[in-house]
This record gives C-alpha cells, sequence and structure tokens, in this order.
C-alpha cells in the first residue's frame, strides 16, 4: 500500500477527498501523516476526526525555509512517506525539499496550467475573459506550478461565474482527479519522460470542446 503524507495549510477538502477515497476502497493507499504550517487549519480537524497522526510545523518556529523544509523531511521520512501531497499548501518549497522526494510530490492547482500560475487564479482567469479554465494535478519541481502534468480537467466558464462560483465548480473537480492520479501512480502507472507524463492504459478522445457551443452558429440572425 501506497504511504502518502499531506501539506495542509487551510480548509482540507482535498485532504478529505483524498481520505474518503481511501476509505470507499477507491485508492490504494494510506495517509501516514498530514502536516500543516498553520496551527488553526481546519484540515486538522479532518485528520483528528479520521484518527491520522498531525503535525504542526509553524512557520516562524525555523529561521529559515531550508531549516523549516528539513523538519518537514524529517518528519515525512519517519513516517516512511513515499508519495508528498500538497493539499492548499500555502508555502513555497525549497529545493532540499523537492530534491529530498524527485517526482514523488504532487501538487493541485486550480487553473490549466501554463495559465495563471501563482494565487487568486480562479478570479484571473475571470477576469482575463478565458473561455476555459479547470484544475491540475502536477508533479512539483522547482519553479512555482511549473511540474510535469499528470491530470487535468477542463470547465467552460460561463457568462454568470464569478470568482466564486467557478472555484467552486473547480473544486468539485479537484476532488475528483485528485484522488485518481494518486491511485495512477499508486499502481504505478505514470511515466515521466522529461515534462511530459504518459499513462498506460488510458484512453483520451481526440475530440474538441468549444464554448461557446458549437450551436450558436446554427441558430443565425435571431
Ligand atoms: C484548492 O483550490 C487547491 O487547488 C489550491 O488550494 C485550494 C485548497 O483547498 N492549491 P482545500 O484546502 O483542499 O479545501
Amino acid at each position: 500500500m501506497l504511504n502518502l503524507g499531506v501539506l495542509v495549510s487551510g480548509n482540507g477538502t482535498n485532504l478529505q477527498s483524498i481520505i474518503d477515497s481511501i476509505e470507499s476502497g477507491s485508492l490504494a493507499a494510506g495517509i501516514r501523516v498530514v502536516i500543516s504550517n498553520r496551527p488553526d487549519a481546519y484540515a486538522l480537524e479532518r485528520a483528528k476526526r479520521h484518527a491520522i497522526p498531525f503535525r504542526i510545523i509553524t512557520n516562524g518556529e525555523f529561521p529559515s525555509r531550508e531549516a523549516f523544509d528539513a523538519e518537514a523531511v524529517r518528519v515525512l521520512r519517519e513516517a516512511r512517506v513515499e508519495l508528498v501531497l500538497l493539499a492548499g499548501f500555502m508555502r513555497i518549497l525549497s529545493p532540499l525539499f523537492i530534491r529530498a522526494f524527485p517526482l514523488r510530490i504532487m501538487n493541485i492547482h486550480p487553473s490549466l496550467l501554463p495559465a495563471f500560475r501563482g494565487l487568486d487564479v480562479q478570479r484571473k482567469a475571470v477576469e482575463y475573459g478565458a473561455k476555459f479554465s479547470g484544475c491540475t494535478v502536477h508533479f512539483v519541481d522547482e519553479g512555482l506550478d511549473t511540474g510535469p502534468i499528470i491530470i487535468q480537467a477542463a470547465l467552460p466558464l460561463l457568462d454568470t461565474d464569478t470568482a466564486e462560483s467557478l472555484s467552486r465548480r473547480i473544486l468539485e473537480e479537484e476532488h475528483r482527479i485528485y484522488p485518481q492520479a494518486v491511485q495512477l501512480f499508486a499502481e504505478g502507472r505514470i511515466r515521466v519522460e522529461g515534462r511530459r507524463v504518459f499513462v498506460r492504459d488510458s484512453a483520451a478522445s481526440g475530440d474538441s470542446i468549444e464554448n461557446p457551443a458549437a450551436e450558436i452558429f446554427n441558430k443565425g440572425p435571431g
């Protein structure tokens, strides 16, 4: 069984989706430790409720980013973690951490990367006028939201969308694809060649999707 460590800072709905997938039997893994850099993260309540060991490592406790990361690596190694999941972890990891788990750290990001890296990206997608957004599960490398992409889910933006409504719809997709990506990893079906990630026995249709949908062209002038 695959040993997971999950890093959180906030609400932890993605942590919950991983827990639920494990408990329902669709994800063959176990969460060995949850690490939060915020003592008040609601994600910690979720860990407690499911009797998952957790550690709080606050930013202020350590003199440098490297010292914080070294402690996190120590905790993850002690727990025999094989795959690290960033789930709303609001802190940039240093190369020290990334190199401790090469191609063994995943992140979920609420945009279709490489569009809209960084923070508040659902608002940026709406304000930019993008016609699609979605979410991305990717391996973490030393850049910001730049690692090899494992799965993306695309969503059309609606004329009525606000940052909040889009965030809600994207979050539902996050909860679906993050456990899937972890299960693919657990099954040993993921192969990485440079930036490209290949999933054994995966099928994608080559069909295009468009937004606004093609029907607008058939209606003719009103
Ligand atoms: C999600 O939108 C995730 O994509 C981003 O931070 C948010 C975390 O939500 N990285 P939660 O804490 O998992 O509910």
